[in-house]
Formats: structure tokens, sequence, C-alpha cells
């Protein structure tokens, strides 16, 4: 018997399938996706009503405190993905493929992804950048798992691309953009994302592209948009990158409820007689006679 929830129509939406996702870009309707790594936030991704849910490996440094995407273990992504397929119902979910478990080998890269769709419930995985990347993607739909491709700024191999920085911004850069996107659909990949790249070359490079394009800092021209919950919501101190619209701050509400419980406790306002139990008062004065 499956661990995971079966995938049930949410009031009149259906579980988004991978032809129901082609037939969104047909249409030209835009494809939400966004980012989720337990089961709040994926219940919030549910009953928001979005289409594609990633696992993203930017769950390293958005919940696991990690400096980078690097560090984070199949093992840790596998916890992050099972806890969010527990609150979904109808998004696709997308596992991402984290640094080190899926370059080296065809082998090796269908193992992990083999495990993100038996361990963790997903639907679909994702992996990072052209080159050797586009065999693992082939391999991996071989093995009939769908895979979604990344190219433009791949934060796990940000220290080659010179840091979290815009890709493509020169005809020869963005030629190789346009090249990995390419050879990435040709390899069987359902989508792709396109991550930080300009607008005008994310446009440019649409009319050849079949397979949905999903944008994070690519401007308008893509099929839909992803961003990083944390991101969207405010979870997360600091300035975030130039495509991060906040449409909430919640960092700050968090701070702020905390910070009123402390104040409470140590004021002695909490808990008040609304947050106590009572006890029978016989019952009270045998337990004073029994502890004597
Ligand atoms: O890890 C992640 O969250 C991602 C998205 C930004 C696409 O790869």
């Amino acid at each position: 018997m499956s661990t995971f929830p079966t995938p049930t129509p949410v009031g009149d939406r259906l579980p988004v399938s991978l032809p129901a996702l082609a037939e969104l870009k047909r249409l030209g309707t835009p494809i939400v996706m966004v980012t989720a790594y337990d089961f709040p936030s994926a219940q919030a991704a549910e009953a928001a009503g979005v289409d594609l849910v990633l696992v993203g490996d930017s769950g390293a440094m958005t919940v696991l405190g990690y400096p980078s995407t690097v560090p984070v273990s199949v093992d840790e992504m596998l916890m992050l993905a099972a806890a969010a397929r527990r609150g979904l119902r109808t998004p696709l979910l997308i596992g991402d493929l984290p640094f080190g478990s899926y370059e080296s080998s065809d082998e090796l890269a269908v193992a992990t992804a083999q495990r993100f769709i038996k361990e963790a419930g997903c639907d679909a995985v994702k992996l990072e950048g052209g080159g050797a990347s586009v065999d693992r993607a082939r391999a991996i739909v071989a093995a009939g798992i769908p895979v979604m491709g990344h190219v433009g700024l791949t934060p796990q191999t940000a220290t080659a691309l010179g840091g979290y920085k815009a890709q493509g911004r020169t005809a020869q850069r963005a030629l190789q953009v346009a090249r990995d996107a390419f050879a990435l659909q040709e390899a069987g990949c359902f989508a792709i994302v396109f991550e930080a790249i300009p607008a005008p070359v994310a446009a440019e490079i649409m009319p050849r592209m079949e397979i949905p394009v999903i944008g994070i800092g690519a401007g308008p021209a893509t099929d839909g948009q992803v961003l990083v919950f944390h991101d969207l919501l405010g979870i997360r101190a600091g300035v975030g990158a130039r495509f991060v619209k906040r449409y909430a701050d919640l960092l700050d509400e968090m701070v702020d409820g905390v910070r009123r419980y402390a104040d409470e406790v140590r004021g002695g306002q909490y808990p008040s007689s609304d947050h106590t139990y009572s006890i029978d008062p016989a019952e009270l004065g045998e337990l004073k006679a029994q502890l004597g």
C-alpha cells in the first residue's frame, strides 16, 4: 500500500498532470510554481491553487540554514520532500536533485531520481545545468521519471559561474543558455526553469521552446513563474535577488509573535485562566490529602 496521499481533486481542481501542464502552455495560461519544504508550506501552496510545487534545494538555505545549496544531502532533501508530499493533493510535486547526487554517472542520476519517487512520493525531479546534465536528464527520462531542466543561473555551480549573478548577458553566453535549453528539451525534459537571464534573451529563446518554461528572474515571456516560498512571504531576512517580489513580511510577524509571548510569560500574563485546565474541588482535596 502506498504511504503517499493519492492525488485527488480538491473542489473543481484536478491533480496537475504532464498533459495538463502542456495544455496550459498551449492555451497561454500562465503556470504558477512555488517552492515548499514541509507540510504547512505545501498546504499553503495547495490552498492557494498553484500548479507546480518544487521542493527546491534552496531549502538548504531557507529551512536548514546552510550557507549555500551545496551541502544538502539526498536524505535531507527526501525528508523535506516527503513532508511536502503529505500536504499536497493537486499540484505536480517536483524534487530537486542536490549537488553531487546525479552529475557523475547516468546510473547515479537514475538511482537518486528513483529515491525521490519511491521514498518521497515526488512526481518528477529537477536537475541543474547543460553539458553532462543533458545526458543525465535523458537517462532519467528513459527510466520513466519526468525531468525538469534548469538553465541560466544554476546555484549548485554558482562559483564556476562567477557568483550569484545574472547569466547570458553577452551574445555568446546567451547562446550557451539557449543551446543548453534546446538540448534539455531534446533530451525529453517535460519543462525547464530559466533563472536570472535578461528578459529579452528569454523572449528570443521562447519561440523555440516546445516545453513549458518557468522563469525566475527571466522576465514575462516565459510560460510561468516560480518564486522561493520564503522570499515571496518575507520569511527570510535581508534583501533578496532583484527578481524577488515580497507579498508578505512574515518574519517580522513571527518575531513579533514570539516577542509578545516572551513578554507575557515574563510579565505573568500568560498563561491566564483561559489557558489552564480545571479539576473538581473534591478531587483536588483528595490529592492534597494524599500528598500530605
Ligand atoms: O532550489 C530552488 O528553489 C530552485 C528554484 C529557484 C527554481 O531551483
